[in-house]
């Protein structure tokens, strides 16, 4: 359905895309996840046909959307990460603004407007003003205003950043069904690998301008199967107990965290003793151990030596 062959986009000297390939096939639910900077947004805003590309190409198709820019944008909505709304007007009122903007008018235009609002629950708040809003309430009106026109695909970037856990849940929950029950193409943009875990069949995980790995979430976690993670909570880091751990061949990578270290080992390694030991030698105190079979995260960890979140 679309396709982005050697996408990169460079603004004066930064290259923010680098080179971008993947492919969005009708029905499916795919995810792009990548940490702050990675360049999502640059190439959500590309494949949406509000920025033009520096180089590579965006098919719709089999159609370059920027040449035939028609054919994709009646099909399209797209959820844009900063929220795009008119503070000081209800949730109707920019329903409606909008709904006109997609050429909606008359009765079809109520129709779409309750119907919308019923579907991000939001319709017994539709008459105060957007600034009385919650920041999830303005997501979803958002979300809702993307879906005015019935478009096949939707595009969302970082749609449950910063907002409270009950309208993220909302917001996922709603996600899954226009995808699921609606038959909705979805691209999802995230920097949670729980989300993507959740929702998404398919992956593509991005950094620094490209996509460093892809495939269904079966495909990126057997490039782990080998291994698993074993996280160790301490009171304190302490220098002296990383640089053991540093030092032991078999753990094939470390990372710090906030009162953590999460190392990834070859399966049926046993180092729980030597953790120990390491941690009575340097005075560490550990307040918990767990070993777990790989997530999406680890993948992550494992292809950059970073976590996905700052
Ligand atoms: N208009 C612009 N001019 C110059 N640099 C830009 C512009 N837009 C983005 N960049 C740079 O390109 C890189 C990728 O940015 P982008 O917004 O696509 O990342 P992202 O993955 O969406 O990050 P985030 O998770 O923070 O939203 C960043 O280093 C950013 O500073
Ligand atoms: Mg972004």
């Amino acid at each position: 359905m679309i396709e982005v062959k050697n996408l990169g986009k460079t603004f004066k000297k930064k290259v923010a895309v680098e080179d971008v390939n993947m492919y969005l096939e009708e029905g499916e639910s795919v995810g792009l996840l990548g940490p702050n900077g990675a360049g999502k947004s640059t190439t959500i805003s590309m494949i949406s046909t509000l920025l033009p590309p520096t180089k590579g190409t965006v098919k719709f198709n089999g159609k370059d959307v920027f040449k035939h820019p028609k054919e994709l944008r009646p099909v399209l909505g797209v959820v844009p990460q900063e929220i795009a709304l008119y503070e000081e007007l209800s949730a109707y009122e920019n329903m409606k603004f909008f709904g006109k903007v997609y050429g909606l008018t008359g009765k079809e235009l109520e129709d779409k407007i309750q119907e919308t609002l019923e579907l991000v629950g939001l319709k017994e708040r539709q008459k105060d003003a957007v600034d009385t809003y919650s920041g999830g309430m303005k997501r979803r009106i958002n979300i809702a205003v993307a879906l005015m026109h019935d478009p096949k695909i939707l595009i969302m970037d970082e749609p449950t950043v910063g907002i409270d856990p009950q309208s993220r849940n909302y917001i996922l929950d709603m996600v899954r069904k226009l995808n699921r029950e609606k038959g909705l193409t979805i691209l999802y943009t995230s920097h949670y690998m729980e989300e993507v875990e959740k929702l998404c069949d398919r992956v593509y995980i991005m950094d620094h301008g490209q996509i460093i790995a892809s495939g269904t979430k079966e495909e990126l976690k057997s490039i782990l199967s080998n291994e698993e993670t074993v996280t160790i909570q301490v009171e304190e880091l302490k220098k002296e107990f990383s640089d053991l751990l540093s030092s032991q061949q078999r753990i094939n990578r470390m990372m710090e965290g906030e009162n953590e270290y999460n190392l990834i080992v070859s399966k049926g390694e046993q180092l729980l003793g030597e953790i120990f030991d390491y941690a009575r030698q340097t005075q560490v105190k550990i307040i918990g151990i767990h070993v777990q079979t790989p997530t999406l995260e680890d993948v992550f960890l494992h292809l950059t030596g970073r976590k996905l979140r700052d």
